[in-house]
């Protein structure tokens, strides 16, 4: 094979949306015994997430590992072992959380990137830098402590293939992790971070309509803002996002009054 024809067939490989290498040698998956038979993505969006597969209900099984995690090490322990995600087969790293788990604000993004699912880390991308950029502009950071403190994650512990949004049928079977996180993490707000994460948390999307809107998730006061993802895409957008997050360091000044 000559230089031209391999670049042709690397071409038409990225074509077919194989954009990354993810190992020093190829694997021939028809060799790879045990593997389960991957369902078709529109027969998996289409089915309810009980019905996603034969075998274990993927969300009574989430729910019955995040149950039984009593900390936050068990529960990112029962959310590295859960398998029924087949987001998890593509993943170099199971993305928990980052910061510091007493802070008063958690934020809820969507799921990893190429930079955190090789860092193994939520927002460290270009999105995670302006993501810590807007929150020290109101004093809080994942470095922080007491005050100061911010605690990140994700609806999804995987990166999606070509980062596309999840499914709401993986979103269903990830939720009962999320929402035992924020029980374990008690925080005093939720930052939700875009439409998945409010489709996840809320049921709903439409996060022009939802942000800068006090809501409640999981029990407790939730405010919807637009994904620094989309800021980076948008920047007159940011003008909003600073008003959330005042409205975010209102409320927090209320709380410590
Ligand atoms: N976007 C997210 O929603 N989460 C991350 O961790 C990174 C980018």
């Amino acid at each position: 094979m000559d230089f031209h024809d391999m670049k042709a067939l690397l071409e038409w490989q990225v074509e077919m949306g194989a954009t990354e290498a993810i190992g020093e040698t190829p694997v021939n998956r028809y060799d790879v015994p045990g593997e389960a038979p991957k369902p078709k993505a529109a027969a998996l969006a289409a089915a309810p997430a009980s019905a996603a597969q034969d075998g274990p209900d993927p969300v009574e099984t989430a729910r019955r590992m995040a149950a039984g995690a009593t900390d936050l090490e068990a529960l990112r322990a029962a959310v590295a072992a859960f398998d029924l995600c087949d987001l998890k087969r593509g993943a170099r790293n199971t993305v928990f959380a980052d910061g510091n788990p007493h802070a008063r604000v958690m934020v809820i993004g969507e799921a990893p990137g190429r930079d955190e699912d090789i860092a193994g880390l939520p927002f460290v991308g270009r999105a995670g830098r302006l993501l810590d950029r807007m929150f020290a502009a109101i004093g809080l950071s994942r470095g922080g402590e007491g005050a100061e403190a911010l605690y990140i994650t994700n609806i999804m512990p995987w990166r999606p293939p070509q980062n596309r949004e999840p499914a709401p049928v993986e979103i269903a079977m990830m939720l009962p992790f999320v929402e035992r996180h924020v029980a374990l993490a008690a925080p005093e707000v939720i930052v939700l971070m875009g439409n998945t994460a409010c489709q996840g948390m809320l049921g709903r999307k439409g996060i022009t309509r939802l942000r800068g809107t006090w809501t409640e998730a999981a029990g407790h006061p939730a405010m919807p803002m637009f994904h620094p993802a989309y800021l980076l895409r948008n920047p007159a957008a940011k003008r909003e996002a600073w008003a959330d997050l005042l409205e975010i360091r209102a409320r927090l000044a209320e709380g410590a009054e």
